[in-house]
Parts: C-alpha cells; structure tokens; sequence
C-alpha cells in the first residue's frame, strides 16, 4: 500500500502501548529485509534514511526503493528521515516523497532549536508530512566523557516539555541515557523522564541508540511512553558480520548474490527479532 505518514503508526502505538521500530537503511538489501521483515510478521514499520544514507544511495533510490516495498506489502511503511540537520535536506526529503522527517536542531540553543524545527513542522504540516524534533543531545558512545557528564546532559524534563509545546512535533526525541554505536557498559536509562513526560504531555517520544539496550529497559521505556525505536548499529553488525563470515567460507566467490541473499536472511533474523520485542509483531 502507499506509505503512510509516522503519525498514523505512532496513535495507533499510542493506542496500543508499544512501539514502532525504525530501522536505518542504505542499500536495496536493507530496504527489502525491512519490508519482508515487517510482511512476514504482520509489523507496521518504519525505514529511515540518514543524510549520510541518501548520500550514499541518493535522494530518488531511497524514495523509490522504499515506495515499491512499500506497495509490495499491506502492512505499512512510512520513510522517515534519521537526523536531519540541514534545512535544504529536510525540503527536499519531503518533496522526494518521505512520509515523515526528523529536524535535529540539538546543536542550536534552545530558543534557535524551537524556531528552527517550528519552520520544518510549519511546511510538512501543510503536506501531510510527520516531523519529529529533538531537545537536548543524544550522544555517541564514542563521545569521552565520563558518567557524571553524560547525567548532566539528560534533557531537564521542563526543557522537553516546553520543547514539545512550543513546536508541536509529532514525536519527540530528548536525551534520556542512551547514545548512537556499540555500548561499552550497558546504558543506565532515566525512565523517570521518559515517563513523566509522556504522562504529562501525551508526546510520543523515541528512543535513539536502540541497539545494545538491554530488552528488559527497552520494555520499561515503551511501557513509560516510548512509542520508535531507531536501530542501526545492530543491523549493520549482523549484515555486515554475515558478510564477513560468507567471504570467509567462500574465498573464491564472485557472485555477488551468494553472498548478499545470506546476509539479507540474517538482518531479517534481527529485524524480526526487534519488532517481538517492541511489541508491534501482529499490529498490522
Ligand atoms: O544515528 C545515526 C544513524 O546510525 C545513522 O548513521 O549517519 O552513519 O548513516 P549514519
Ligand atoms: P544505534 O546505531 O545505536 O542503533 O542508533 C540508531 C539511531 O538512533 C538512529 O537515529
Ligand atoms: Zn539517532
């Protein structure tokens, strides 16, 4: 069917208290794990795009590849942009055809932030277009800093509410304890915030930096009002690692579908596993 806006699968989330996985794509494999995935298990589903990805692949592959799987299949699908930062990027994503797109103006303060992401929800409301918007900074587990700076850079819960009133963003994005890449300790969560801002507002609010969260937090954070879940990090390890473990076996081998079709079982093994444990598994 044709892709949907996010804000459709979110109240529907919202309704039914879980959460919808948002899983980062680059190439036509992923594309397709994502979509078979969501298929095979009955899941609504979301394939984002970074700036990096549709630099990659490019602006009209990612809009094509998406809206052929998309109407592949009856569950639905909505194409979200990851991280945009660029003003020029967000337009163009929704004229391309993204259902929805993500404004990060974390670098700005928060008053610039506000008006910026106020702007982009101003001109995809007009089309139809889904945006969420985020307040405070989510970092990357690269970032050295220690434990006491990365709690003082949790988003105050008076900062992301006022955030989330001022620009009305369909889904909110604020720093609770997760960060972007590979965990080296298992991340401390503040479901407090998550929850108090969830309770407070009604937003419907994202968890970055899925991967590596310990399942038990996952569910205690879409239990507080978290209602996407981004996963990159972990798709690309098992793409990737099945990759690896494929050139290994196979030295000599020159097709490239003996070893991309492998790996696109493997990432769909992951993706599957993702959508149980979000709980939007037979929610379509
Ligand atoms: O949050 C970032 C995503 O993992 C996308 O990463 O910018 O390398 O495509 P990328
Ligand atoms: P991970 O790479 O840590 O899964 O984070 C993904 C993400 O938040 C994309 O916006
Ligand atoms: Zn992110």
């Amino acid at each position: 069917m044709p892709m949907v806006p996010l804000r459709t699968l979110l109240d529907a989330a919202e309704k039914g208290n879980y959460a919808v996985g948002a899983f980062n794509c680059n190439n036509m494999e992923i594309v397709q794990a994502i979509v078979e995935a969501a298929d095979e298990l009955r899941s609504p589903v979301i394939i984002q795009a970074s700036q990096g990805a549709i630099k990659y692949a490019g602006l009209h592959y990612v809009v094509g590849l998406a809206k052929l799987a998309a109407e592949a299949t009856t569950v639905p699908v909505a194409l979200h942009l990851d991280h945009g930062t660029d003003y020029n990027t967000v337009i163009a994503c929704i004229r391309a055809g993204f259902t929805s797109v993500m404004f990060d103006g974390s670098q700005w303060p928060k008053e610039e932030n506000i008006a910026r992401t106020k702007e982009i929800v101003k001109v995809a409301r007009a089309v139809g277009v889904s945006v969420e918007g985020e307040i405070g900074k989510i970092g990357g587990v690269e970032d050295d800093i220690s434990v006491d700076e990365r709690d003082a850079m949790l988003t105050p819960v008076p900062d992301a509410i006022e955030f989330y009133e001022a620009t009305g963003v369909d889904a909110l994005a604020m720093s609770f304890g997760t960060a972007h890449g590979h965990y080296k300790l298992p991340p401390k969560l503040a479901i407090d915030r998550i929850d108090e801002v969830h309770r407070r507002t009604g937003a419907y609010l994202v968890m970055h930096g899925g991967s590596g969260v310990p399942e038990e937090d996952v569910r205690k954070g879409i239990a507080a009002g978290i209602r996407k879940v981004n996963i990159d990090t972990e798709l690309r390890e098992a793409f990737l690692g099945e990759v690896r473990r494929q050139l290994n076996g196979k030295p000599s081998e020159i097709d490239p579908r003996k070893i991309l079709g492998p790996a696109k079982s493997v990432l769909k093994g992951k993706l599957k596993e993702k959508m149980e444990l979000f709980g939007c598994a037979g929610k379509a």
